[in-house]
């Protein structure tokens, strides 16, 4: 690796040695010159900031610690690719105290390459850390999304490639090269490790990383990652497809009403009882079964529709053209509103399409670059034309679906990705899929790469099942000590806190957690198989 070390750590997850030599003090004037091939530095900032506390721990940044005020040095580098015209800000934050030796990238969501909200956690864990605002600047929230176009076009009708691809791929390449430097000028070192960890549009960073910029990084969580982005942001779109061709807008009480009768008559497919669909490959659950029964809406009482079970299936299947699937649908426990939300009127009955917000920017601010077309109104025809336009002009630069890892096996890069049975944005199979080929190409890929499956889990986090809770700290382990992971340890987050969190293990794919016996909050009750067929059955929630 670039930052390879003969050290070993002193203790898993503690201090490195030598890690807290800090020479420099936190002035811009003291920071070294940062030389990195083909960008130049136009600004840099460096502000120490002692007793921070305006901070919320959040399951989204994959660190679990407990909130406490940090102390830590707050650098900002300002660079430009020459004669691209661009202005990327890394934020780097340097703990003052306590620093553990090890560098941490940060990804983003969404539109967003690096979360605000991620960096004083990281701190807080003894992380030097860094995230880039990949020259968009869109770095604090989700409200800043709907404002796309702002950034992927030089003007209406073209593109701006250079953000484009700086969002794709380069401003990654360029972020732990810069942030390595900079922790060298401070702390008079290097990190001895570098790691990244990021979840959806993070988790699609941190497989661009393995992918094309395989000696970057020692370690990488790659959590329910964007990946294939050139289809799957257009197959979020199908629900709508449907709902135009079949001539019914369902409201959302009535789509979720079938989602419970599909979870109802899942659940159990599993051995378990417990509202979570473990087994979705065994769930074959046709909504056109309960079309005609009964079911409340605000307090009305409704009956599923034909045409809602049409939408319903069509969901869960995945858009198919002529009998082809061409990308596949949701699990049936995942939630209907993100990608099958309708805006209705007080009493339910005339709705409206209300499409997701990234396919909306990526189609119209990326693909059709800024034209005002209406993605709710689309006839099937206009939607294949899009998504054929999409994978043909962005698969390269977006999709990050390169299932060739072996530059990031030869500099002994580890790698792991988990992903929600229940996401509700990013079709799960997408992952699986890019796992198999990963293994097809390498039968001996587990050795850097393990993928896990979280059943009941929803996008990055949420849902009723068990979700990993120190995935970073896992790999840690298996980069600096060899111990790779058979297993993911997970809870459940209740939403009544009296409530006690359920213990699961998540199993290394394809193997399953099948019930063995004893208590179902005890992560023992349950054993890695290979079908739930071998376990036994708990039927008492
Ligand atoms: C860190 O520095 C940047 C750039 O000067 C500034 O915008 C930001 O508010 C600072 N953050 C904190 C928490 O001090
Ligand atoms: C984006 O959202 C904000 C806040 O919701 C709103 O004020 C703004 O007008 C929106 N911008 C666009 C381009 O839709
Ligand atoms: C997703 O993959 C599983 C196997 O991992 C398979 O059983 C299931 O049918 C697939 N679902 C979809 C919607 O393709």
């Amino acid at each position: 690796m670039l930052f390879k070390s003969t050290h070993l750590a002193t203790a898993v997850l503690g201090l490195l040695p030598a890690a807290n030599a800090r020479l420099r003090t936190c002035v811009p004037r003291d920071l070294p010159a940062i030389k990195v091939f083909g960008l130049q530095v136009v600004d840099i900032s460096a502000k120490e900031h002692r007793g921070y506390e305006d901070w919320m721990p959040s399951p989204m940044t994959g660190m679990t610690g407990p909130k406490r005020p940090i102390d830590f040095c707050n650098v900002t580098i300002t660079y430009t690719h020459p004669g691209q015209g661009d202005r990327v800000n890394v934020y780097v934050w340097l703990p003052l105290e306590d620093w553990n030796g090890r560098f941490l990238g940060q990804g983003g969501g969404g539109w967003t390459a690096g979360w605000e909200m991620s960096l004083a956690p990281s701190v807080a864990a003894g992380y030097a850390v860094a995230i880039t605002d990949a020259g968009h600047q869109v770095i604090y929230s989700l409200a800043d999304m709907n404002d796309t176009r702002s950034w992927t076009l030089t003007s209406p009708g073209n593109i701006n490639w250079v953000l484009l691809q700086n969002f794709a791929s380069r401003a990654l390449d360029d972020l732990p090269k810069v942030a390595q430097q900079v922790i060298k000028g401070f702390y008079g070192e290097p990190a001895k490790y570098s790691y990244w960890s990021g979840c959806s549009t993070g988790g699609r960073q941190g497989l661009m990383s393995a992918q094309r910029y395989p000696k970057n990084f020692d370690g990488i969580v790659a959590a329910a990652p964007a990946i294939n982005w050139a289809t799957f942001v257009v197959a979020e779109l199908w629900a709508h497809i449907t709902m135009r061709k079949v001539d019914y807008h369902p409201p959302s009480c009535e789509l979720e009403a079938i989602r419970q009768e599909a979870i109802k008559a899942c659940d159990e497919l599993d051995g378990v009882k417990d509202g979570v669909v473990a087994a979705p490959g065994l769930c074959k659950f046709d909504a056109k079964s309960i079309v005609g029964q009964t079911f409340d809406c605000g307090g009305v009482v409704r009956k599923i529709s034909a045409k809602a079970a049409e939408v319903a299936n069509a969901i869960w299947e995945g858009p198919v053209r002529n009998g082809r699937r061409v990308w596949y649908g949701l699990p049936h426990e995942a939630p209907l509103s993100a990608l099958a939300a309708t805006e209705c009127d007080t009493q339910n009955e005339k709705c409206k399409s209300k499409p997701f917000a990234i396919s909306i920017s990526w189609i119209r601010d990326v693909v059709m670059r800024g034209q005002d077309i209406d993605l709710s109104s689309l006839n099937e025809d206009e939607y294949w034309s899009i998504l054929h336009r999409s994978v043909n002009e962005f698969a390269s630069i977006m999709s990050t679906d390169d299932p060739d890892l072996s530059e990031f096996k030869a500099s002994g890069g580890k790698m792991i990705t988990w992903h929600g049975l229940a996401d509700q944005l990013i079709p799960v199979n997408g992952s699986s899929d890019y796992y198999e080929k990963v293994l097809a190409l390498d039968p001996d890929a587990r050795s850097y790469y393990r993928y896990f499956e979280a059943p009941g889990v929803t996008h990055c986090a949420g849902g009723p099942g068990a979700a990993p809770n120190a995935v970073l700290d896992t790999l840690v382990k298996w980069v600096e000590q060899g111990i790779a992971p058979e297993t993911l340890d997970a809870a459940t987050v209740p939403a009544d806190k009296a409530e006690a969190a359920r213990h699961r293990p998540l199993c290394l794919y394809p193997l399953v957690a099948a019930y063995v016996g004893g208590e179902l909050a005890e992560a023992g009750s349950f054993e890695c198989a290979e079908s739930f067929g071998v376990g036994k059955r708990h039927t008492e929630l």
